[in-house]
């Protein structure tokens, strides 16, 4: 199947066939985002968006005409409920009257699904069941499915993100606990992106609480970019170079590598991925790079690389401010929830020491998962290097691709 998923910092698209024992990988592509054409999960502008994707799908030879897509972002509702024991048909007509407790907008307006998840033991003579209950403003589906249209392609499902990366790190996820003492086992899905950060919490593989936070990857480059009046991509470039720090006596030393040399290797890394922007006419985009490169060697001699340290800190330590609010959350409606693991992706989980930072900061085992395991590949159809840079951004459109319809 092909997925295709929309993000701030870039579009990928993912084809993966069904083989005897699991999938192979037929394609894939990525290309950056149009500047603020996406942001928090919704498309501001669909012309420049199918622009964008209809050269990268061209370039990069995918012809399937039919793809699965995935909303996220705050208005998407996600929540496990109880309910009267109901047939398909009846919970189809009855969710109309349950949403309104759980969906602050129109429900006209809005596309919504229940599941039943499980028949719950007879209580005082009744029968319930759970229920996963989705709701979304049309809109955010339509957006996309505008531009699926402009690339003349058909949308064959619309799933949510937290189900697309279960599905992505199913052979990371723990089993369900079968003793009391143990508690509730939960793995934990963190995905930070460039503008939206998604927390899925799962038991065995199901999805038990979903939540976005908009913050990301981008915020932290606005800061740096704000504070040192520098491009937004040079600000880019420091971020990815310079990371997370994992003690003070390695902020010192992070202080004193001033080398521009690298600054340039790092450039140059930024450069290649610009091989995949569109719509920057050639000549500008030349002309673009070479002042940016002749900024950032004056810039980052100025700059005092401590004081970038401290914005990569502070714009992460704000996402896990978030997250451990979701955590805390959680526990609170749960009883004994054993946090078995956080599973790391997100084009952020590259970010270096993110993976040590969190696991200090929470102290649960953290893995920064890769979605391609159980996944065949093969180096004459795919170029292995660029996948292995991006595995971690793919983490969506990868689980979105393993459907099946
Ligand atoms: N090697 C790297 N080191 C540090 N950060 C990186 C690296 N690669 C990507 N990132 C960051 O990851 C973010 C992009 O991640 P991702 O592709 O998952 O986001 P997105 O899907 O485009 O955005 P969103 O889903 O939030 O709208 C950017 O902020 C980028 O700076
Ligand atoms: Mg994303």
């Amino acid at each position: 199947m092909l997925a295709i998923d929309f993000g701030a910092r870039s579009i990928k698209a993912v084809q993966l066939s069904r083989t005897g024992g699991g999938y192979h990988l037929e394609n894939f592509g990525i290309v950056l985002t149009p500047p603020d054409s996406i942001l928090h999960g919704e498309i501001k502008d669909v012309a420049a968006v199918s622009q964008a994707l209809a050269k990268m799908l061209r370039k990069k030879r995918i012809y399937e005409r039919g793809s699965v897509i995935a909303i996220t972002g705050q208005k998407v509702i996600v929540r496990e409920i109880t309910t009267p024991l109901m047939t398909e048909k009846e919970l189809a007509e009855g969710i109309q009257w349950e949403a309104p407790k759980y969906v602050p907008y129109d429900l006209k307006e809005s596309l919504l699904d229940a599941i039943k998840i499980e028949e719950l033991e007879e209580k005082e003579g009744s029968k319930m069941m759970k229920v996963l209950l989705v709701a979304a403003p049309r809109s955010l589906v339509e957006q996309q499915i505008s531009v699926l249209k402009n690339v003349k392609i058909q949308p064959k499902a619309v799933d949510i993100v937290a189900n697309a990366q279960i599905r992505a790190f199913e052979n990371y996820l723990s089993p369900v606990s079968s003793s009391e003492e143990d508690g509730t086992r939960i793995d934990i899905v963190l995905s930070i992106g460039a503008s939206t950060t998604e927390i899925t919490l799962i038991e065995g593989d199901r999805l038990k609480f979903t939540r976005t936070i908009l913050k990301g990857g981008n915020d932290i480059n606005k800061a740096i970019e704000k504070k040192f009046n520098i491009p937004f991509n040079e600000a880019e470039v420091l971020k990815r170079k310079i990371g997370l720090s994992l003690s003070e006596e390695k902020t010192e030393k992070v202080a004193e590598m001033e080398e521009i040399e690298e600054t340039e290797e790092a450039l140059g890394k930024v450069a290649e991925e610009k091989e995949e922007e569109v719509l920057t006419n050639k000549i500008e985009k030349v002309k673009k790079e070479k002042t940016e490169k002749e900024n950032s060697e004056e810039s980052l001699a100025l700059a005092n690389q401590k004081e970038i340290v401290d914005l990569i800190n502070a714009g992460v330590y704000e996402i896990f401010n978030e997250v451990r609010k979701s955590l805390n959350y959680f526990k609170t409606q749960y009883q004994k929830v054993n946090y078995k693991r956080i599973i790391l992706c997100g084009g952020m989980a590259q970010l270096p020491n993110l993976g040590q930072v969190l696991k200090k900061q929470f102290g649960i085992t953290v893995v920064i998962a890769n979605p391609l395991k159980g996944i065949t590949v093969n180096e004459h159809e795919v170029d292995i290097n660029h996948l292995d840079k991006y595995k971690s951004a793919l983490a969506t459109a990868i689980g979105l691709a393993k459907r099946e319809r």
